[in-house]
Order: structure tokens, then sequence, then C-alpha cells
């Protein structure tokens, strides 16, 4: 198990707290990796009581029995795991802003400390200042203090890099964890492993061999009751610099010269560093119209709930980035991200480059598929590679197969939300999974110019439920290429 400590968790009553981070520690409990001595302790700004909030979240986990659409879902509530963390569960009140709150805090905890801001952006910064002054970050005695920040961090590279200043003069970066819940995804991980441990792989990850990439992240969910945060956002900033960029950096980046965190991450800011700033040519943004999703008619992104009639708000991008770097310099990297569109589905797809002989490039058409290795991210993880295979038959014709392997054909289902890992990675002091300050400012560095641009830029619309814009096809077809089909 994880060593003994006390997690506090800012914004105790939230959204998050019930449908990730507790799910999360009933899984880390069954699995036997909390410390007897682990407890919880709850802040939030509403009163609540231990038994309150302890019979509130029982309720939600055992509503998580009957719904699949979230994240959670379990037949039956162990009521051993559940019982580990319900136990253990402490609540106060406190306002974020108060010095009061975090002289309360200094009096109740002691020892080994992680701090969980599950709490809107507007107070990472005041908490950790709060944390800070009543001397909460100090570790002495062998005791860490360690503080997990939640997305956004920042809206650009200002907010960004003021974010990054007032954290650090609290304490030092190695106790700040800011989670990027992709890291948490099962298969963003194993990029590394399908690619440094594969010989067949190695060799080829490559321009020499490599036309382009590409990816994905489509949702078919619109942005729900999220407007108020959506409005401001829009998809470049919620999805790109961050989830995008920590894809992209796991499928680009330089093999690290080790494992260690600091190793890893190093290679993360190189990569990410080497992202030419995108140019508005280089970009689509686009915004859900009115449409059908899962046969049901759906409103358009101006008519959800506190989101602006005339608001040009992208719930779509679509980029073509270039790496400036020997191995990727003239490797298009295409990505695109979207509410609403045709298909739920994250995937990174590595085209290959035609093979060099050009044996079965007949005069009847029949040219090799080239060559791709799809990396499944949602919702079903595995990865598949498309081949050329001879067609049966007496004739001399090639078909193009898929030969893949999902994890669930392997592996026993780990029950998981994403959050686990990185739970207890913070827990044993290792931030590989997290992004540092210095990854964090260069992605932002890289979309700060389309920021700038998009401020009052038009969006073109697509209609819900469609693979997105028509102008994202043609960013790819200028080049001669095409997305992989969505839907
Ligand atoms: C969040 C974004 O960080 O990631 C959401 O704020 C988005 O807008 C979500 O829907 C996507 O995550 P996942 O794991 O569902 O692909």
């Amino acid at each position: 198990p994880a060593p003994p400590c006390t997690l506090v968790i800012f914004g105790a009553g939230g959204d998050l707290t019930k449908r990730l981070l507790m799910p999360a520690l009933y899984n880390l409990a069954g699995g036997g990796l909390l410390d007897q001595k682990f407890s919880v302790l709850g802040v939030d700004h509403n009163p609540l009581t231990d038994d309150g909030w302890r019979d509130d979240l029982t309720g939600t986990m055992e509503s998580f029995t009957k719904d699949t659409s979230a994240e959670f879902h379990a037949e039956r509530i162990d009521p051993r795991s559940w019982g580990f963390i319900r136990e253990r569960l402490h609540v106060m009140q406190g306002d974020f802003s108060e010095e009061a709150t975090f002289r309360d805090l200094a009096g109740r905890l002691t020892g080994n400390v992680v701090f969980y801001l599950a709490v809107s952006a507007r107070f990472f910064g005041p908490i950790v200042k709060g944390l800070g002054k009543a001397g909460l970050l100090k570790q002495g005695d062998g005791a860490f203090r360690r503080v997990v920040i939640e997305k956004p961090f920042g809206v650009d590279l200002a907010s960004a890099k003021a974010l990054n200043e007032t954290i650090l003069a609290q304490g030092d970066e190695s106790q700040f964890y800011r989670i990027d819940h992709f890291l948490g995804k099962e298969t963003v991980q194993s990029i590394l492993a399908l690619r440094f441990a594969n010989a067949l792989l190695e060799p080829i990850w490559r321009s020499e061999y490599v036309d382009h990439v590409e990816i994905t992240a489509a949702e078919t969910i619109g942005v729900e009751e999220r407007g108020r945060f959506y409005e401001p956002t829009g998809a470049l900033r919620d999805m790109v610099p961050n989830h995008l960029f920590q894809l992209l950096t796991m499928v680009a980046m330089e093999p690290p010269g080790s494992f260690d965190a600091e190793a890893v991450r190093d290679e993360k800011t190189r990569l990410v560093t080497a992202i030419r700033p995108v140019s508005p040519q280089d970009a689509v943004r686009g915004q859900y119209a009115a449409g059908r999703e899962e046969g049901k008619a759906v409103p358009a992104y101006r008519d959800e709930p506190d989101v602006a009639k005339d608001s040009r708000t992208e719930t779509y991008v679509a980029l073509k980035l270039a790496i400036d770097n020997p191995r990727w310099s003239g490797v298009p990297f295409y990505l695109r991200t979207g509410k609403r569109l045709a298909d739920r589905h994250t995937a990174i797809t590595v085209h290959f480059k035609p093979a060099p002989f050009t044996l079965f490039r007949g005069a009847d058409g029949d040219e090799p598929a080239s060559n791709v290795m799809r990396l499944n991210i949602d919702p079903e993880p595995g990865s598949f590679t498309g081949l050329n295979v001879k067609r049966p038959g007496p004739q001399m014709h090639l078909a193009a197969i898929e030969s893949g392997f999902r994890y669930a054909d392997f592996f026993d289902p780990a029950p998981t939300v994403g959050y686990e890992t990185l739970l207890y990675d913070c827990m044993m002091g290792d931030p590989t999974l997290f992004q540092r300050a210095d990854t964090i400012e260069a992605s932002w560095a890289a979309v700060d110019p389309l920021i700038k641009a998009w401020k009052d830029a038009p969006v073109c619309l697509y209609p819900a439920g469609s693979p997105g814009p028509k102008e994202a096809e043609e960013l790819l077809s200028r080049d001669g290429r095409a997305w992989l089909p969505l839907g």
C-alpha cells in the first residue's frame, strides 16, 4: 500500500469528489493499496457533518450500480472496500479564501498530507497561498506535503505563468502535482511501452517512415450543464494544450534516458517546445449547430444553458502542427477534438509512408493501402495495425486488413475511473504522470498565438452528430490526406 496519509479534499461536496475521487479511492481500497492509517478530510464552503457526508457519498456510490453512463459503474458496491473508505471520511466547513480555514486545518493535520484542489480554478492560487501561509506545506521529519491541482491550469501563457509563480512561492515544484486525467488512461501510459519496447516499431517511428500522425478526441456529448465554464474557455483551451498535447508528447517524444520522472518530463517539455506556433491558416474552429445525436434531436450550442445566443465559442478544433526537430521534420501532426460529433472515440493513428518498392502498383489501380498503427484510447482501449495481404483467389489482388488487440482480450479489466493511478502515484511521490511547470508553460506558448488570432474570429458551424465542419476536411484534403472516418 501507499504510505499512510491524510487526503484533504477541497471541494468535498463537489461533482469531482462524488463522481471520480470516491470511486477511485474505493477501487484503491479494493486493491489493498491504501494504508490502514489512510484518512480523508473534506473541506467545503457548505456546512456538512461527518455522518451527513458519509451518507451522501454512500448514496452516490449506490446510485452507480444503476447508472451505466457514469465513469464508474459496478454491479454492487463491495461493503468491505466502501466501509474502509466510509469510516475514514471526515469533513469540515471552511471558506477557501479565509485564513481561519487554514488555521483550523493546521490544528487537525499531522504527518503526510495530500491536498487535492477539486475546486474551480479561481481558488487554486488562494488555496495554495492559504496553505503556505499557515505553514501547511512545510515538510519535515520525513513527512510529505503535496498538492494536486486540477485543470484548467491557466487560460493562456501569462495566466499559467502567474499561477506557477504564485504556487511556487509557497512550496517546491516537487510538491505540486498538476493533473491531466488523460495521463491516467491505461492506453496512454502504454504508448511508451509500445514505442520503446518493440524492435518492430521503435526504428520506424520517425520521419523516414511516418507520413503523418492523426490525433482525434471526439465526443458525442454536448456542453451539458457546463456553459458557464465553457463559454469563456472553448475547445482549444479545454482540450488542446493539456489533453491533446499530452497524447502528442507520448507519441512523439524522444526516448528518455530512464523512466525516472524528471527524465520523462524533460523529454516532454523538449517536444512541446519544438511545436511550431500554430498559424491560423492551419487551424479550424467550429461550433455545433442543432442536429441529431443517437437518433435524438439535440439543440445548437447557442441554445444550451448559460450560452450566449450569438456565442462564437468554439466547440471543435482541428489543427495541423509541425514539430521542429530531426525526428519529425516534415511530418504533419493533425489534431482534432470536438463535442457533439458523430462518434465517441479517442485515438492516435500513425500513418506510414508506402513501401519503397512499387511491385503492386499495377495498371488496375491495385494500390496498397498505407500502413497505419492506431492506438485506441477510448472507448475500447487497444491497438490496431492496418496491413496489406493478398485477397484469396487465383489473381493477385491486395486487400487491406486490420490486425489488432483489445486490452480486454488479454487482461482482466481492472476497475478504474482513471484517477486511481494518479492518486496512488501522488501518495507514492511519483510525479511522472503529472505536468511540470515548464511543460504547461511551453504548451500554452505553442497555442497562445492562435488564442490571440482567434479573439474575434468567426466559427464554422457543423450539425450536431456530424463528423465536424467541412473546413476541417479541407485542412487535410489540401495536403492530399483525409481523417479516419468518424461514426
Ligand atoms: C475534460 C474537459 O478535461 O475532459 C471536458 O473539460 C471533456 O470538456 C473531458 O469532455 C474529456 O475527457 P474524457 O476522459 O471523457 O475523454
